[in-house]
């Protein structure tokens, strides 16, 4: 048993990264049982989930829908803000329930909560029927633990410090249009509200000509999209022998020729000339910059340990403006911040007027246990920050209605991902500036870019017919 530690997971270790080639081991015992697998959280998780599902077809296994029914249940957790907690013990109730009626089921608690001391203390504790518990940095060895998983035993293995660099995962991917591409794991920014950089370990780059051949595969096999992921993927590079940036990988990857490339998150301190260039100069590097503000004053933000100013965020985002035609921003913002004022709120106002971000999403402070802001005097009371965020959602829909009502009457680029599940005469995708699109077209266009010409703007999402003679590229 490793029950995760949250000093250990603080300290950087100097241990070199080992690159190692992911080893399944192969058996057939458990050849043609269900599984049920549910996903909480960021992209990262979602694609750890490919990476488990991977795993476990590898094994023989067949996903199901219907939890009651499985013989192996896996929660790939998150805990980035309470309600995310709160959501995944909702369902240990009804799993409990699941182990009464049929104690040979067996039940996986993955992902970042399994990172975190106390949520492993409480599963000891006080939910013992959960059969195997393991983290964000042993997703390999799954198949592992569950063919050794002993009835009625424990088995908990989470590792507080980090990881090697697993290479040749055999993910099982959702889409066949677009793909995630991991680039870097982990974080070292400690930003003082935020759980990451002590569930996903220290900054971690994959090697540049990995990242390369896993999206010219992709491309081979006819994805027209790689999202490339991190935390924070401006640090790409930093760790590495190699003297190589996020800049030098992105144009290593355009010149793949893959249709399109989006990368997600970019932290504001990190964002260089150099990468900013690189995004104006190559078309398949698709105009969409997810960039966190997370506040708008300068005290917060000192205090959220965030590295930038609100005018070193207003710079930097006036050039991405205007280096990289047509670029849409959008980003995140937190209310309630320990010791926010009225008057801290306003400056979050103010830049979001300044800005008018193409969108945003915006959160109430929640304080997660061993970070440094879970200590700090928090004397806002919580209707106080509702009110906030109220105000705040009602100006940040205002912007992005108004940045979509833009594209009216324009013929905008969009990659069909499927049919409409509300009007089956209609496919959805997105555009080059990742926004949601209803199309009036067939089937047969998902899959393809194609030209759009957008007919209604509303604040989440635009309509669009196709331009006739249709264009499909
Ligand atoms: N690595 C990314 C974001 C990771 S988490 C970045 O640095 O931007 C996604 C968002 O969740 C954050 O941008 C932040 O706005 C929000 N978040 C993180 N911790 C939070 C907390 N303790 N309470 C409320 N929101 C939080
Ligand atoms: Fe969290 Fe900050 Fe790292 Fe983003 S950059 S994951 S907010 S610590
Ligand atoms: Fe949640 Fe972990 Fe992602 S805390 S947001 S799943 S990195």
């Amino acid at each position: 048993m490793n029950v995760p530690n949250l000093k250990e997971a603080r300290k950087r270790s100097d241990k070199p990264v080992l690159y190692k080639e992911e080893q399944l081991l192969y058996s057939n015992e458990l050849a043609g049982k269900k599984y049920f697998l549910r996903t909480y959280g960021c992209q990262m998780n979602e694609h750890d989930s490919e990476e488990i599902k991977g795993i476990l077809d590898f094994l023989g296994m067949e996903p199901i829908e219907d939890m009651e029914s499985a013989d192996v249940i896996i929660l790939n957790t998150c805990a980035i803000r309470e309600n995310a907690h709160d959501k995944v013990f909702g369902y240990l109730g009804r799993i409990k329930h699941i182990k009464k009626e049929r104690p040979e089921v067996i039940v996986a608690l993955g992902g970042c909560m399994s990172q975190e001391e106390h949520i492993v203390e409480e599963i000891l504790t006080r939910h013992p029927y959960i059969n195997i518990v393991f983290g964000t940095h042993n997703i390999h060895e799954l198949g592992n633990y569950l063919l050794n998983c002993l009835p009625g035993k424990q088995d908990i293995e989470v590792y507080s410090i980090e990881g090697d660099v697993i290479e040749n995962v055999r993910y099982k991917r959702d889409s066949k249009i677009t793909a995630w591409v991991n680039i870097i794991y982990g974080c070292d920014k400690f930003c003082t509200y935020c759980i990451v950089p002590y569930t996903r370990g220290k900054e971690r780059s994959r090697k540049l000509d990995q990242i390369v051949k896993e999206v010219e595969a992709l491309k081979q096999e006819g994805y027209q999209e790689v999202t490339l992921l991190g935390q924070n993927v401006n640090a790409y590079g930093h760790d590495l022998d190699e003297n190589v940036e996020f800049a030098d990988l992105l144009e290593a990857v355009a010149k793949t020729n893959i249709p399109r490339i989006r990368f997600v998150t970019s932290h504001p301190w990190n964002f260089t000339d150099k990468m900013i260039d690189a995004i104006a100069k190559y078309d398949n590097i698709m105009p969409y910059i997810h960039l966190p503000i997370q506040s708008g004053s300068d005290r917060i933000l000192k205090l959220m340990g965030r590295r930038y100013t609100k005018e070193e965020y207003k710079e930097l985002y006036q050039k991405m403006k205007e280096r990289i035609p047509n670029v849409a921003i959008t980003t995140d913002i937190i209310v309630g911040f320990p010791g926010e004022t009225e008057s801290d709120f306003e400056s979050t106002l103010d830049i979001v007027e300044s800005c008018q971000f193409d969108g945003a999403f915006t959160f109430i402070f929640s304080p997660r246990e061993g970070t440094p802001a879970a200590k700090m005097q928090d004397d806002t009371p919580l209707e106080e920050k509702e009110e906030r965020l109220r105000r705040l959602n009602e100006r940040v829909n205002y912007y992005s209605r108004l940045n979509n009502e833009k594209l009216l009457e324009h013929t905008v680029p969009v990659l069909i991902l499927g049919q409409s599940e509300k009007d089956a005469s209609k496919v959805y995708g997105y555009t080059d500036t990742m926004k949601l699109v209803n199309v009036e077209a067939p089937k047969e266009t998902i899959g393809k870019i194609i030209d759009v010409l957008i007919t209604d703007a509303k604040s989440f999402s635009l309509d669009g017919k196709v331009k006739e003679p249709m264009k499909v590229s």
